[in-house]
C-alpha cells in the first residue's frame, strides 16, 4: 500500500481539502485499498479542529467530504508515509527543515509537481481572503490530485 500525507500550515484549509479531494479520485478509481491517505500541518495553531468551515462548506458544494481533524506533521510521518506533499514553498522548507539528517528529501514534493497545468505554483493560502480563494484552491488541488493519481499508475505504484 502507498501511504500519501498532504501538507500545509494550519491542516485546516489546503491539506484537508488534498486529503478529500484524493480520497474521492482514488475512490472513484477503484483504489482505495491501495492508498493511504491523511494530513498534517507544519504548525500546531489549529491542532484538534476540525477544518475550517469556510472550507468544509465549499468543499461540500463541489462534493468533498472534509473530516480530517487538525494535527501536527510528526517526525515519524517521514519512515511512515510514502509521499509527503506540501502545498506551498514554505510549506516545503519547513518540511525540510523538520528532516534535519535530509535522509526523507526525496519523498518531499510540491503538490503542483503533479500538475499539467501550474508549474512551480503555490497552493494559495485562502485563510485571509474571500470566498474565490476557496474555490481557486479546490479547482487547483482537483487538477493536481488527478496529476498525482496519473503519476502513481504511470509508475507502477497503484
Ligand atoms: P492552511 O490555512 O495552511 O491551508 O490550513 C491556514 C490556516 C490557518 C492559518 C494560516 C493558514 N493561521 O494562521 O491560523
Amino acid at each position: 500500500m502507498i501511504k500519501v500525507i498532504f501538507v500545509c500550515l494550519g491542516n485546516i484549509c489546503r491539506s484537508p481539502s488534498a486529503e478529500g479531494i484524493f480520497k474521492k479520485i482514488v475512490k472513484n478509481s477503484g483504489l482505495k485499498d491501495d492508498i493511504y491517505i491523511d494530513s498534517a500541518g507544519t504548525s500546531a495553531y489549529h491542532v484538534g479542529e476540525k477544518a475550517d468551515k469556510r472550507m468544509r462548506e465549499f468543499a461540500s458544494k463541489r462534493g468533498y467530504s472534509l473530516t480530517s481533524i487538525s494535527r501536527k506533521l510528526k517526525y515519524r510521518d517521514f519512515s511512515d508515509f510514502d509521499y509527503i506533499i506540501a502545498m506551498d514553498n514554505s510549506n516545503y522548507i519547513d518540511i525540510l527543515s523538520f528532516d534535519v539528517s535530509g535522509i526523507y528529501k526525496s519523498k518531499v514534493k510540491m503538490m503542483t509537481d503533479f500538475s499539467k497545468e501550474f508549474f512551480s505554483e503555490d497552493i494559495p493560502d485562502p485563510y485571509y481572503g474571500g470566498d474565490d480563494g476557496f474555490n481557486r484552491v479546490i479547482d487547483m488541488l482537483e487538477e493536481c490530485c488527478t496529476g498525482f493519481l496519473e503519476f502513481l499508475k504511470q509508475n507502477k505504484e497503484v
